[in-house]
């Protein structure tokens, strides 16, 4: 099978500051993806760079057999690629509806918004019923489905997500886990994302990447990841098996 997205010996540096060493991903079509790694280990500095906030220094991104990595951002959402960053990014004083709209901004989106919205409040009952409440209003969980939202407004055929259960309850967990996988088999959009609790984050993917200090340093199906000694030596500590 052609992975979707491929990345190969990706090197990135924020000045004279080197993140990412020859880093390596790869998405195949439809699956999730989660990308483990300690703190700092430039789990945000790889997506960053994916979506074309960040720039590689060297290595190559290939998306549906395209080249991404010389793209900036607005042209990788043009490509397939959503990207909801870390801590949700909302705009606090607009509406669930309008921060949700935004997201079919571009032009491939755009000329589909109703029929997309009408797919998305299916997905995402409560935004419906939220339709005109403000951004601000909403708690921790809700705001990050309207976030999740507005990438599928997008239209995407990958979306990728930092950290998406930061700060959330048990119970929004599963639920936005929940949606992630309905997303993943009703739409056939690809995902990747970003957790720290390894054991939650392989519970929910399908096959997991982990990072160490700007390396990709092991990867497998989750269920390979979750019996792993390699594993439980890495994040020795941040949870018990
Ligand atoms: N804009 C930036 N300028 C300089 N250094 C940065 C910048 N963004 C990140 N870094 C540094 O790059 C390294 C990797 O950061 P990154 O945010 O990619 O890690 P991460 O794996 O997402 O970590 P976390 O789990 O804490 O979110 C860190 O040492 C961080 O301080
Ligand atoms: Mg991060």
């Amino acid at each position: 099978m052609t992975a979707q997205l491929a990345v190969e010996k990706l090197d990135v540096a924020y000045g004279d500051f080197q993140v990412l060493w020859q880093a390596e991903l790869q998405v195949q079509p439809g699956q999730i993806v989660a990308l483990l790694g300690p703190n700092g280990a430039g789990k945000s500095t790889l997506m960053n760079t994916i979506s074309g906030l960040n720039k590689a220094a060297s290595g190559s991104i290939t998306f549906e057999g395209k080249r991404i990595d010389h793209l900036p951002a607005h042209q990788t959402v043009g490509e397939g690629i959503a990207h909801v960053l870390e801590r949700r990014r909302l705009f606090p004083f607009l509406t669930v509806l309008d921060n949700v709209l935004l997201g079919a901004h571009n032009p491939r989106a755009r000329p589909m918004r109703e029929e997309t919205l009408a797919k998305v409040e299916a997905l995402f009952p409560i935004l419906k019923a939220r339709r005109s409440q403000l951004a601000n209003t909403l708690s921790g969980g809700e705001q990050q489905m309207v976030a999740i939202a507005r990438g599928i407004m997008a239209r995407p055929k990958l979306l990728m997500v930092d950290e998406p259960f930061l700060g959330l309850a048990p119970m929004m967990v599963e639920e936005i886990g929940k949606l992630m996988q309905r997303i993943r088999d009703e739409q056939g959009i690809g995902i990747i994302f970003i957790e720290q609790n390894v054991e939650l984050a392989l519970r929910l993917a399908d096959h997991g990447f982990i990072l160490e200090s700007g390396r990709t340093i092991l990867d497998g199906p989750s269920a390979d990841l979750l019996k792993s000694d390699e594993v439980k030596r890495i994040f020795l500590g941040d949870f018990a098996f």
